[in-house]
């Protein structure tokens, strides 16, 4: 099947569905300028995970995983949200459409989705590494640089840490049952992620178990590819605006 063949396939069944989910991956902000983890140039084939993104590592050397984190946020910051998030963004001003998505970099949220779910965290927010009593769960903190060697928890004085989810940890239990609901859809699109990653890569086959169609967005083939019932072999910012536009809504 070609792109334009995979691509009208979804546009006839989002044309007749109410319930909608896309679950979103690093993948779509891509095209913005965000690093992928796996994809040709991804963090994770330049860094190792584990010396970054694990509580353990953080244990280690909280200066080295911040200098990381300040890196992400410095570049992140000079990003703007693409033709994708846009596309997105306008979607969920629809009842019964959903993003889930597993990006810490809120370029949805600057997008303006309604609605959104999100699994990992937010790299704007931070969090008490002792999660003291006295403080929030996270709070938000968007300067770019943050004061070196770490910043600190305001309630306690102990060393404060992105609000995000490292290797190992789990899930806020409230977002995930959150998009297992979401997953109960008519159609649910997996855009721009290798799919690899649980739980977030497990809500595809739960949708499809639920009987929802099931649509990729990715210019490479996936774990998820032969799973799913059509692929539209594109960049994210360029399957979406399409779709849009076949929907007539634009
Ligand atoms: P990955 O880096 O694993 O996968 C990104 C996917 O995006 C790849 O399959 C690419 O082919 C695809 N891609 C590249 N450019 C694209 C474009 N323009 N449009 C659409 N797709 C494109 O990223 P994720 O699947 O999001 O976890 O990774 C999942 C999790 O692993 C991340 O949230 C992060 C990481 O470790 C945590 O930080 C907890």
């Amino acid at each position: 099947m070609t792109a334009a063949d995979a691509l009208s396939r979804a546009v006839d069944r989002l044309a007749a569905a109410r319930r909608v989910t896309i679950l979103t991956g690093a993948g779509v902000s891509a095209a913005s300028g965000v690093p992928t983890f796996r994809g040709a140039d991804g963090l994770w084939r330049r860094y190792r995970a584990t010396d970054l993104a694990t509580p353990e590592a953080f244990a280690r050397d909280p200066g080295l995983v911040w200098e990381w984190y300040q890196w992400r946020r410095a570049r992140i910051a000079a990003c703007q949200p693409n033709a994708a998030h846009a596309v997105l963004a306008a979607w969920t001003q629809q009842d019964g459409w959903r993003v889930v998505t597993q990006n810490v970099d809120d370029l949805h949220v600057r997008a303006g989705t309604r609605d959104l779910i999100r699994l990992h965290g937010s790299l704007w927010e931070l969090s008490c590494r002792a999660n003291c009593a006295a403080s929030p769960r996270s709070w938000r903190d968007e300067r770019v640089p943050l004061p070196l060697p770490v910043p600190i928890c305001p309630a306690c004085g102990d060393i404060a840490r992105p609000a995000v989810v490292w290797f190992g940890e789990s899930l806020d239990p409230r977002g995930l049952t959150e998009a297992i609901e979401a997953s109960d859809c008519e159609v649910f699109i997996a855009a721009g992620t290798s799919s690899v990653v649980h739980p977030a890569a497990g809500l595809l086959m739960r949708a499809k178990a639920a009987g929802a169609f099931t649509v990729e967005i990715n210019p490479e083939a996936t774990a998820a590819s032969n799973t799913v019932d059509c692929v539209v072999q594109q960049g994210a910012e360029v399957a979406f605006p399409e779709i849009d536009v076949r929907l007539g809504r634009r």
